[in-house]
């Protein structure tokens, strides 16, 4: 995903630089050209050398050094990158790029580029939490720093709170978002459902469905990667949340419909992917059912139907998608779903075909809109996910104009 992007790695100084090296092992496979540089308090935790054996191209640490092609090292590195991560930014760095200081190679780099910017600021709690730093930090988000939040846990110091290095595959989530693909759903607010619900019978059983969520966390992490603003209200998953998304739990059908209603009117697309239980318990049992006769019969009741709610409460310009799955007359089903439920767009998939359905990677998705039907071919659930985008896009876009 990061072919032909160039990923400027500033390491500063911290215990948490160890991880970083993970980063670039990440980056490179992900095809990114990446150029390291080090503060002289980094090559104390971790060597250069490392990340050129990763990286395969020079580590700089010295803002006087000769650079390969004897360019001014500093301002060749920022040029020539398309986005710019400081991992991790200690609170010595932090404090200087804050002040526009340009006393060694990372900050007078980091001072020339352009590119999108992003901190990972990994501290002890106390510092990061002091309002000097705070203060700093917020000063560069004002001026378009992306500044992560750290995650929390124990921390090498030996106490407990804010403070620690996201994992190298959330950093590396993060800079895709920056950098993988145009953000051409800046601005839109998205929300998807994804995963399946789960209705009690009892506080130890549960009637769910085999979906994984995979094909709904597909959807949340490709509009995140072009720019959304992402909600997944999701049931059990298999798959985990993407990184810079907000999620909602929301395990039963009810509390699916309530955390949607709570979200809908301020989303320009919706996507229902989730798997949502068509029937609920009447009466959960408040205690475990204990066996006694041979059989044993409960009533079920219908839930409401998520996807038609919101095809009666859509808000003005808003494009409201659904999903389709069947095992039967595929098509046919999908095309009366689309118009019972006043969906603008359905996504069918057919559990009988191979490739498509539940805990695969893959999908074969027919869309189907007023304006006609599109057959995909079998592909990766993110490319599907990259398909089912571009459309809810388009019809967002001729609705609104823009
Ligand atoms: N859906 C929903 N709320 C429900 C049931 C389904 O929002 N209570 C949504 C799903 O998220 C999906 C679409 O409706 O986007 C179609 O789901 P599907 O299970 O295929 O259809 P149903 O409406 O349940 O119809 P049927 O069971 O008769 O096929």
């Amino acid at each position: 995903m990061l072919q032909g992007k160039t990923v400027l790695l500033a390491v500063s100084g911290g215990i948490a630089a160890y991880k970083t090296a993970e980063l670039a092992s990440l980056l490179v496979k992900n095809g990114a050209q990446v150029r390291v540089m080090m503060t002289e308090n980094a090559t104390k935790f971790i060597t250069p050398l490392t990340f050129e054996g990763l990286t395969g191209t020079r580590c700089v640490t010295e803002l006087f050094g000769c650079s390969d092609e004897c360019q001014i090292e500093h301002i060749a590195l920022a040029r020539h990158a398309d986005v710019a991560v400081v991992a991790p930014a200690t609170a010595n760095i932090v404090g200087k790029l804050a002040a526009g200081m340009a006393d060694d190679l990372v900050t007078t780099a980091l001072l020339a580029c352009t590119c999108p910017k992003m901190l990972a600021p990994a501290m002890n709690t106390q510092m990061y939490e002091n309002p000097i730093v705070q203060d700093n930090l917020k000063k560069l988000r004002r001026f378009g720093f992306e500044v992560l939040c750290p995650d929390s846990g124990r921390l090498a110091c030996g106490e407990t709170g804010a403070g620690k290095l996201p994992q190298p595959q959330v950093l590396l989530e993060h800079i895709l978002r920056l950098a993988a693909k145009p953000h051409d759903m800046c601005g839109r607010r998205v929300l998807v459902t994804a995963g399946a619900t789960a209705e009690p019978m009892d506080p130890v059983r549960f009637i769910t469905n085999r979906s994984t969520g995979k094909m709904g966390v597909a959807l949340a992490r490709e509009c995140m990667l072009r720019g959304a603003q992402v909600t997944l209200v999701h049931g059990r998953m298999q798959a985990a949340v993407p990184a810079a998304v907000t999620a909602v739990y929301a395990p039963t059908a009810a509390q699916m419909l309530q955390a949607v209603q709570a979200h809908a009117a301020q989303q320009d697309i919706i996507i229902k992917a989730a798997a949502v239980a068509d029937y609920r318990f009447a009466q959960p049992a408040q205690e475990k059912l204990k066996k006694s006769a041979d059989s044993l019969t409960l009533t079920m009741e219908r839930t409401e139907d998520i996807l038609a709610w919101l095809g009666v409460h859509k808000a003005p310009g808003q494009v409201v998608c659904g999903f389709a799955m069947e095992t039967q007359s595929l098509l046919e089903n999908a095309r009366e779903k689309l118009v019972r439920k006043r969906a603008d767009l359905i996504a069918a998939n057919s559990l009988c075909q191979e490739g498509a359905g539940f805990e695969s990677d893959t999908n074969i998705l027919t869309l189907i809109s007023a304006e006609g039907e599109t057959a995909l071919p079998c592909m990766s659930k993110q490319d599907a996910a990259a398909a089912v985008a571009d459309a809810l896009l388009r019809l967002w876009r001729e609705r609104n104009q823009k």
